[in-house]
């Protein structure tokens, strides 16, 4: 099955019952997060990052193996929490987070990873405060710092990481002024860090070049922590959240992670840093989700425009925008069409009038209006990403098997 979570069979059977169409695998994502975790040191603790997909097939699943939860906004945390998952198991980051968000991070007892001291200044004031939630509040709240690094990682992509001017967390060349500043609050402490180097990393030097730059910002960091609330290093960080990142190949000839390597690199990291007794955190969005989803659409239409042959099918970037964002295309078959099929090269085009509305292209089997396409790879950053609204087309099913 390789790129794709069902057989041809199953792909052809899930159409049948209406396009278009996510099919989620749960026993694909399962075995994606069991793998990770047997790779990883047990200091390591692993939180789904919800943004990559939110339905709740896939929250209840990552939840019943044990799962931590990153969530990014009231309604990651809302989903998070109607599950039941308790406070310790959730953590809250993410840019421009409003009063109420951080209000209800707060109430049900999430690790806030604070954007600046705009964060920080919002929970002194709730942690005053007799607002719901608040009284069971632990003061002074640990909370963690995302720091943007000055250098030492790998170049970032389009989506996220890098070391350019950045919308997430401190400059680390900042960090020695946040800290005195935040120094003067009383009910709120930093005591983790957060770093988010770079996104669809598959090579796991990569990843492990970041993480070592991430315990470098760490050490620096526990070093004027230490010095601000006077107490001993070792005590100065509870928490080193490494960010995602997690890469998944999107073509059939490229190598997946190398997890024994991420692993054992990561507890070469720990052991090289004696200093820091607190827990790790990955939060990984795309290795988990990603491989469990399929997108079924079908061909509405074959037009042949100046030597070029488009198939328009049924949802475009309104149901996958992914491709228009990076200029990576997911992986596509035709569903119960022979390998030794006659093939030619398609533009897949959605319905929405614009031309941006691109799938990518691909040689395919002859198609005719009706037949299946199935896109593999795509249960992370799929519908949830997209532009579902435009053009006010039927939106996609989504089912979990
Ligand atoms: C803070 C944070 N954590 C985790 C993730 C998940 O990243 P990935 O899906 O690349 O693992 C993201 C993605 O943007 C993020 O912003």
């Amino acid at each position: 099955m390789g790129l794709f979570a069902f057989d041809d069979a199953a792909l052809l059977g899930i159409a049948a019952e209406g396009t278009p169409c996510f099919a989620y695998r749960l026993e694909t994502a399962a075995r994606a997060w069991k793998s990770l975790r047997a790779a990883l040191p047990e200091r390591i603790r692993l939180a789904y990052a919800v943004k990559a997909n939110p339905h709740g097939g896939l929250l209840r699943a990552f939840a019943a193996l044990g799962s931590s939860f990153d969530c990014a906004s009231k309604g990651e945390l809302a989903r998070v929490a109607a599950l039941g998952i308790p406070g310790s198991r959730i953590l809250f980051a993410g840019p421009g987070k409003r009063r109420e968000e951080l209000a209800l991070a707060l109430g049900l007892g999430a690790r806030i990873e604070v954007d600046g001291i705009e964060d920080l200044q919002i929970l002194e004031v709730l942690l005053a405060g007799p607002g719901p939630g608040m009284a069971g509040a632990k003061s002074p709240l640990r909370d963690s710092l995302r720091v943007h690094p000055r250098g030492g990682i790998a170049e970032g992509s389009r989506i996220i990481g890098g070391t350019g001017p950045s919308a997430f967390g401190v400059d680390e060349e900042d960090v020695p002024r946040l800290v005195a500043e935040a120094k003067g609050l009383t009910r709120v402490r930093i005591a983790g860090l957060q770093v988010f180097a770079s996104s669809n990393e598959l090579h796991a030097p990569r990843l492990l070049e970041n993480h070592r730059a991430s315990l470098r910002i760490a050490r620096g960091l526990a070093d004027l922590l230490a010095s601000a609330y006077a107490c001993p290093v070792e005590e100065a960080l509870d928490c080193i959240d490494l960010g995602g990142g997690l890469g998944i190949p999107y073509e059939e000839e490229v190598a997946e992670l190398d997890l024994g390597a991420l692993g054992s690199g990561l507890q070469g990291l720990l052991g090289e840093n004696p200093w820091y007794r607190g827990e790790l955190v990955l939060e990984p969005g795309r290795y988990l989700s990603g491989p469990c989803g399929v997108y079924l659409t079908r061909v509405v239409r074959i037009k042949e425009s100046r030597g070029e042959t488009f198939a328009i099918l049924e949802g475009g970037i309104n149901h996958l925008l992914r491709p228009a964002l990076t200029g990576q295309a997911f992986p596509v078959r035709v569903p119960g069409r022979g390998e030794a099929e006659e093939k030619k090269p398609y533009t897949l085009a959605g319905p929405l009038c614009t031309s941006l509305d691109r799938l990518g292209t691909a040689v395919l089997s002859r198609l005719l209006p009706g037949d299946i396409l199935a896109f593999g790879q795509t249960g992370a950053y799929g519908f949830t990403e997209a532009m579902g609204l435009f053009l006010s087309h039927d939106l996609p099913r989504e089912t979990c098997l």
